[in-house]
């Protein structure tokens, strides 16, 4: 079995489409070993609980206030998940925390990354938000989604596992594109998984 861990910060649909993929045989030889949260109250854990996958939640706010650095929250994470869950590949599905190499130089280019707009474009954070401003504005008439993979510290760069645009029209308000960015994300990010675990099962 490819043993994965998905990271999380809040609701998990993500999360929630990998874990029914696994259910439905989609991605076979595929396990979640753990899922791990950054918030406490990310909805996301109720996910894993429901489906039986264990869970751990990292604040980094202990380390800051003890005067360690996120380089140690990050070394202390990678050690967590390559020593306790004996993962392999690292699947950040709405994860708010930039990792350092002190957490990467585990993984050797097995950490992979969604991204809710295609490469190049709107970086950080409320990226679908940017997009949707920037089509009122007649800039753009499309935004997209990527999955690529985090082989150092640059933001929501690296290789590109998978893309796939994603229509913006005019009657739309930001609450239909975020959900057919959403339906996207849940539909691409399966499906680079299975490239990237299953090819050849
Ligand atoms: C997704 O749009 C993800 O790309 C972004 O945050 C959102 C997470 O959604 N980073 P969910 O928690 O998987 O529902």
């Amino acid at each position: 079995m490819t043993r994965i861990a998905v990271l999380i910060s809040g609701f998990g649909s993500n999360l929630q489409a990998i874990i029914d993929a696994v259910a439905a045989g989609q991605l076979p030889g595929v396990e979640i070993a753990v899922v791990v949260s950054n918030r406490k109250a990310a909805f996301g854990l109720q996910r894993a609980q429901q489906a039986g996958i264990p869970t751990e939640y990292r604040p980094l706010k202990p380390y800051r206030d003890t005067g360690r650095s996120r380089e140690e929250y990050d070394a202390d994470l990678a050690t967590l998940l390559c020593e306790h869950y004996q993962v392999e590949w690292v699947v950040q599905a709405g994860w708010m925390h930039l990792f350092s190499m002190a957490f990467l130089r585990h993984f050797h280019n097995r950490v992979i990354n969604l991204h809710p707009a295609l490469p190049g474009m709107f970086p950080g954070t409320q990226s679908i938000e940017q997009a949707w401003e920037a089509c009122r504005r007649g800039k753009i008439d499309g935004t997209g989604v990527m999955i690529h993979l985090v082989p150092d510290e640059a933001v929501d760069e690296g290789p590109v596992v998978a893309q796939q645009k994603v229509p913006i029209y005019p009657e739309d308000t930001l609450q239909a594109l975020e959900a057919r960015v959403h339906d996207t994300e849940h539909y691409l990010l399966v499906r680079a998984l299975h490239d990237l675990l299953c090819a050849g099962l």
